[in-house]
């Protein structure tokens, strides 16, 4: 299978599942359940759900065993791009090219929609399979710690205090690992978990996602500032409108390339105990270094 068909194929199963998960559009009171799967399903690349799937594969598990804890990332990631889009936050009107959450249902929708959504993540988790080595309580510690106060929320925190001031690279770095690469990272570790991963391959598997998910950041700020907002489905040169603390505004555009490109190698690095079964995961990050949305 090529990458392009191994991504389309992973996602499909995510979508099939989330779409199992989520109540219908119809159930009562329809207005919320309208804009959570308005959210879901606004064509996101699905890049954490698919990054927990490939996980679970690299220790020998199954797709099947880690559609749980794939929906439950992706619920996570997108509660947080709703509340990242809201006036009092980003502020902005395109995600995932349509119209942001609150542009379509309001504000007080869209705060509520967030809530839904986080809410939901941890109701689906809670579905997961126990294994040998991990259970529920494993699953959900894992993803209540990477979305709480000190990392992804912790993270948002400081990129909101962050503006409009001149960071050093260390306290951009802490940005970075908390409002994205812990996400990235606990997307990877809870496929792994599924696939009932020796702790050697897990924290394998950790120090993967930490250096994909710092790249990740590097490149959707280096986007922002090269790439327009019909190809990315959401605002460009935003970041540097409101003078946010990113890699481009701190080193400069070549520097956060090598930058993103390092960190890539890295992660790629972490790989060798997976040996064959590290492929997938290659090309993954190989494929988003080069991404252009
Ligand atoms: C955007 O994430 C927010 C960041 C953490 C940089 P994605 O680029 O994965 O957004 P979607 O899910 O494809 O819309
Ligand atoms: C968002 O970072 C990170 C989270 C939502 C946790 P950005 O604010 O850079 O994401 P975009 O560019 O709006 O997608
Ligand atoms: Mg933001
Ligand atoms: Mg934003
Ligand atoms: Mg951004």
């Amino acid at each position: 299978m090529t990458l392009k068909e191994y991504l389309a194929d992973r996602a499909a199963l995510v979508d099939a599942a989330m779409d199992a998960y989520l109540p219908p559009a119809k159930e009562r009171p329809s207005t919320i359940h309208e804009a959570m799967r308005y959210s879901i399903f606004a064509g996101g690349k699905r890049l954490r759900p698919v990054l927990c799937v490939a996980a679970a594969e690299a220790c020998g598990g199954t797709a099947a065993d880690a559609l749980a804890p794939a929906c439950a990332v992706e619920l996570m990631h997108t509660y947080s791009l709703v509340h990242d889009d809201l006036p009092a936050m980003d502020d902005d009107d395109l995600r995932r090219g349509r119209p942001t959450c609150h542009k379509m249902f309001g504000e007080g929708m869209a705060v509520l929609c967030g809530d839904a959504l986080l809410t939901e993540a941890f109701l689906v988790l809670s579905q997961a399979p126990s294994n040998k080595r991990y259970v529920t309580r494993d699953y959900i510690t894992e993803l209540a710690e990477t979305g709480g106060s000190r990392k992804l929320i912790g993270g948002q925190v400081m990129d909101l205090e962050g503006e409009g001031k001149k960071l050093t690279k260390r306290e951009l770095i802490r940005i970075h690992e908390s409002k994205t690469a812990a996400l990235l990272t606990s997307s990877l570790r809870l496929g792994a978990m599924t696939a009932n991963a020796t702790p050697a391959k897990l924290a394998a598997i950790s120090d993967f996602g930490y250096n994909l998910g710092l790249a990740f950041q590097v490149i959707d700020d280096i986007l922002d500032v090269t790439q327009s907002p019909e190809v990315l489905g959401k605002t460009a040169g935003k970041d540097q409108a409101v003078e946010k603390a990113t890699y481009p505004a701190i080193i400069g555009l070549p520097a956060a390339r090598k930058e993103a490109a390092r960190l890539t190698k890295a992660a790629m690095g972490a790989l060798k105990p997976f040996g064959k079964k590290g492929a997938r995961l290659e090309e993954i990050a190989a494929y988003l270094l080069k991404r252009e949305y």
